[in-house]
């Protein structure tokens, strides 16, 4: 079923703002020193919390304050993720506006299928939820929360659809898409044993969404373009989600409550829900060719049709290999195993994650002060370790 119609991106601003716990007050400063830094600016003093989530706050830390506040290796690894959560809203209200209100946009995503800008939707309503609910809970254990609200200052696509005047905190309109995932979860390496992929398709310093109203996909001449941005949008939405696959699975290890393990688990679990049905969808995007009669985005390689030989004829890279092929995981003398991967600290940690988003463009014409911001709260959540 294809809903979108019926929905709009006001449906995503009334879940965002009226419940969230981030305030809008703060300025960068100029001089920045380390540590201290991080109280300055982007996590945000009880001082300035409205006053219910205060009075949540300080309830919390009257009467058990000693058992209920998070050791400091959790509140990191959660001030961390929350960030991490704030920069994919950011990025899926962005694709959720043209998606949703770009009928180019919207016929080309349907190309890939017919209930992408409603999946779109549905993602960025999962993205708003889990950055308010990681800070509500920071809040509730009388710990920091964390905004990016200094930092928004890019601009906003000028298409038709998208909120054109809003800032933004990332940039979609010079993407660096990593798309060796397509055949990482196909194949038996692993790259937490030091194995590496290739890219199923070559995506560098693309759009991920038009930045003006294009013709739409059938268009005889130009109806390519659109198309290829679509194409590049469903390969960014996968490795984006899988990303955030790696990433919550990494931190299992070093969360010491079980409470916090349980939202670490949980929120990751819906990354993986989100990952999978993205990389089923991107494996649709058609080949395409420029005016002309330059292959600007190659066939990818489909599987045969089935036949009833007894015998699966897919090719290991083939699109439809989706559920994720068994791997070396822990030690390369015990079995192959179906799982997530990377999941170590090094290849999928904090560090590694913004590593990739800073590598793919997401934060061109962002700030020094916002990289130094996003480098103190990976390092600091890489450094966590779980307590007995
Ligand atoms: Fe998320
Ligand atoms: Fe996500």
């Amino acid at each position: 079923m294809n809903a979108q119609k019926e929905q709009s991106p006001g449906d995503i601003d009334q879940l965002n703002h009226p419940a969230s716990p981030i305030t809008r007050q703060l300025n960068p400063s100029g001089q920045i020193s380390r540590r201290p830094f991080l109280k300055r600016l982007g996590l945000i003093g009880l001082a300035t919390l409205p006053a219910g989530a205060l009075l949540s706050a300080q309830s919390k830390s009257g009467n058990d304050r000693d058992d209920s506040r998070l050791s400091k290796g959790d509140v990191a690894i959660l001030q961390f993720l929350a960030a991490a959560e704030i920069l994919e809203t950011d990025l899926w209200q962005q694709y959720t506006e043209l998606s949703l209100g770009n009928e180019a946009f919207q016929t080309a995503l349907e190309v890939l299928d017919g209930d992408m800008p409603t999946y779109v939707n549905q993602n960025t309503r999962d993205e708003f939820s889990h950055q308010n609910f990681l800070n509500a809970y920071l809040i509730s254990k009388g710990h920091r929360p964390v905004s990016l609200e200094p930092f928004r200052k890019l601009p906003s696509s000028q298409a038709t659809g998208s909120n054109k005047t809003a800032k933004r905190l990332t940039n979609l309109m010079h993407l660096n898409v990593d798309t060796s995932w397509f055949l990482r979860y196909r194949l038996s390496g692993n790259p937490d044993f030091g194995d590496t992929f290739a890219q199923i398709v070559d995506l560098n310093n693309v759009a991920g969404i038009p930045n003006s109203d294009l013709p739409l996909p059938s268009d005889p001449a130009n109806g390519y373009k659109i198309q290829f941005i679509a194409n590049v949008a469903g390969f960014h939405f996968t490795t984006v989600e899988q990303g955030g696959s790696s990433l919550y699975t990494s931190f299992l290890t070093k969360v010491t409550s079980l409470e916090v393990l349980r939202i670490v688990a949980s929120i990751g679990g819906t990354e993986i829900m989100h990952f999978q049905t993205w990389q089923d969808k991107a494996g649709n995007a058609p080949a395409l060719t420029d005016s002309a009669g330059n292959v600007i985005f190659p066939e990818l390689p489909h599987a045969p049709d089935a036949t009833l030989d007894g015998i699966d004829h897919s090719p290991p890279n083939a699109t439809n290999q989706i559920m994720p092929a068994p791997c070396k995981f822990i030690s390369s003398g015990l079995p192959l195993c179906s799982v997530i991967r990377p999941t170590s600290a090094k290849q999928a940690g904090a560090g590694a994650a913004l590593a990739g988003l800073t590598a793919m463009g997401l934060f061109r014409g962002q700030s020094d002060a916002f990289l130094r911001f996003m480098a103190e709260l990976a390092e600091e959540a890489d450094e966590a370790r779980r307590q007995s």
